[in-house]
């Protein structure tokens, strides 16, 4: 793989607009969707992500055909899909596609409900103990299925009819998998204890207008009356915004300062404990509508009307603060002035969910982490440094310290960034960062610039405990 890096010369403040991308956490379920349609379900507004690649490879894998502009490198945002009508069985893990992604899981409520039988791919080695599926497959067995693990698949058989299941904890990928696995069961489900997050109601109206009888959307409690057919209809769907998209933007104004401009952003609901800590924060937040043709869409303004002030965050599941945004509030708190004493930012839904705290650490950033929570003292500043991404939300809280730092800052890994982030670079650059891609091979020059930045900056700098030992996490 060819190296790359961006390259960020922090201090200059952010200011003009950013048009949001369909959101990563809806896409992701409603491709896994795509099993369940008899005829065609064509998605708009797809965000061109690492992670949509890859979920479309997985999906062409088990024999649904995707078409459209939405696969990298065509340019545009919209996809049409449809399921064959057997789905093949997987090549082995190690040729499988369906192996780079952890939402490959999603796979099991729809193969399940159409034909009876599922197959995936564990993702990654170890990853069913860091970050457990076992509401997923508890779940499908209290509608019928029976699940079993064979070395890195799980494979499940069974025809399903509707019960009625507590989740013990709002899992937002368990939920989901149970969403579409009762759209085709015998009877009706009723699902307790469902995750509230908006990406979770756009799926359920995404499958209403396949046909699915769903009720409930955004609420802990959802029913769904199964249907006694071989599949869903074809649907027209446009995807939510990306709410944390809109959210790491708005961090990143927080650090630097200046006034932004999200375009297309969701209801100001899907973010309200976020804006509210924000507007603490000294961060003004106002929902702003434009006419766009003959259709109006939502804006949100983001300016900074203060001194940046220290506030401490607690994660929890929607309608709480999303942890999806708790890497990139570490980061913007760092620019805080000293005076403002000491920031607690505490992780109640990945308990492991630190590892940008020793980047951040490199920079200069006085953090101590106990247990579940990070001790922040801000200084006002950080210095630019070479640091590495680690996951898909701290590599974004690098971008931020990056951008409002002093002096040069180089990020590598950038494939976690890619993931979930689309255009970074350039969407930040027309608002006035400083900010490149750097390719390694491109000249000599460059790549021994970088290296030896890197060489120079990577010796850990640390304030508090073992942070090193964090285990990573992905998004
Ligand atoms: C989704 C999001 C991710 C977000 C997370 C929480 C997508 C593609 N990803 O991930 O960006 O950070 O929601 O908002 O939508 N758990 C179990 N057993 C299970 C399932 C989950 O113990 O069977 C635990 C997890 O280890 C974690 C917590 O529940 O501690 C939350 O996980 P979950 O809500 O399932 O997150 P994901 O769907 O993986």
């Amino acid at each position: 793989m060819q190296k790359t890096w961006l390259k960020i010369e922090g201090g200059s403040p952010l200011n003009g607009r950013i048009s949001i991308a369909g959101a990563k956490n809806a896409v992701l379920p409603i491709l896994a969707a795509g099993i369940l349609v008899e005829q065609k379900l064509k998605l708009e507004n797809v965000p061109q992500l690492l992670d949509t690649d890859a979920m479309v490879s997985a999906l062409r894998e088990v024999g649904v055909l995707v078409e459209g502009s939405g696969v990298k490198a065509s340019g545009g945002d919209t996809l049409e899909l449809c399921m064959v009508a057997q789905p093949r069985r997987l090549p082995s893990g190690a040729h499988s596609a369906a192996r780079n992604i952890r939402t490959g899981v999603l796979f099991l409520g729809p193969m399940l409900a159409r034909f009876g039988w599922a197959q995936v791919c564990l993702p990654g080695g170890c990853q069913i103990g860091a970050r457990p599926l076992d509401l997923h497959i508890w779940g499908l067995e209290k509608l019928g299925a029976r699940v079993l693990e064979k070395g890195d698949r799980i494979e499940a058989k069974g025809r399903l009819r509707g019960t009625d299941i507590s989740l013990p904890f709002p899992s937002v990928g368990a939920s989901e998998n149970l969403i579409m696995a009762a759209t085709l069961a015998r009877g009706t489900t009723r699902l307790r204890g469902v995750a509230r997050e908006p990406e979770v109601a756009d799926l359920c109206r995404c499958l209403r207008a396949m046909g699915a009888a769903i009720e409930g959307e955004g609420s802990t409690e959802i029913i769904i009356e199964g249907k006694n057919s071989v599949g869903l209809r074809g649907a027209t769907h446009r995807l939510m915004p990306d709410r944390i998209e809109v959210g790491s933007y708005a961090l990143a104004l927080a650090a630097t300062g200046g006034s932004l401009i999200l375009c297309d952003t969701p209801p100001r609901e899907d973010l309200q404990a976020f804006f509210e800590q924000l507007s603490l924060c000294g961060v003004e937040c106002i929902e702003e509508s434009e006419k766009i043709g003959e259709g109006v869409r939502k804006n949100t303004r983001i300016t900074r009307t203060a001194d940046l002030r220290a506030v401490s965050i607690s994660t929890a599941p929607h309608p709480g603060f999303a942890t999806d945004l708790q890497a990139q509030f570490t980061a913007a708190m760092c620019f805080a002035a000293s005076s403002q004493g000491q920031v607690v930012i505490t992780e109640n839904v990945f308990e492991n969910r630190f590892r940008h705290l020793l980047e951040l650490q490199r920079m200069g950033a006085k953090i101590d982490l106990r247990g579940r929570s990070a001790y922040l003292s801000p200084q006002g500043t950080l210095r630019g440094a070479a640091v590495r991404a680690s996951d898909l939300r701290a590599s974004f809280s690098l971008v931020i310290a990056g951008l409002a730092a002093q002096g040069t800052t180089t990020i590598s890994e950038l494939h976690h960034l890619d993931r979930g982030y689309e255009s970074i670079e350039a969407k930040l650059s027309a608002c006035g960062a400083s900010i490149r891609r750097i390719e390694a091979k491109k000249t000599k020059a460059t790549e021994s610039i970088n290296t030896e930045s890197m060489a120079i900056s990577r010796e850990p700098q640390r304030t508090g405990n073992s942070i090193e030992k964090i285990a990573s996490i992905a998004s």
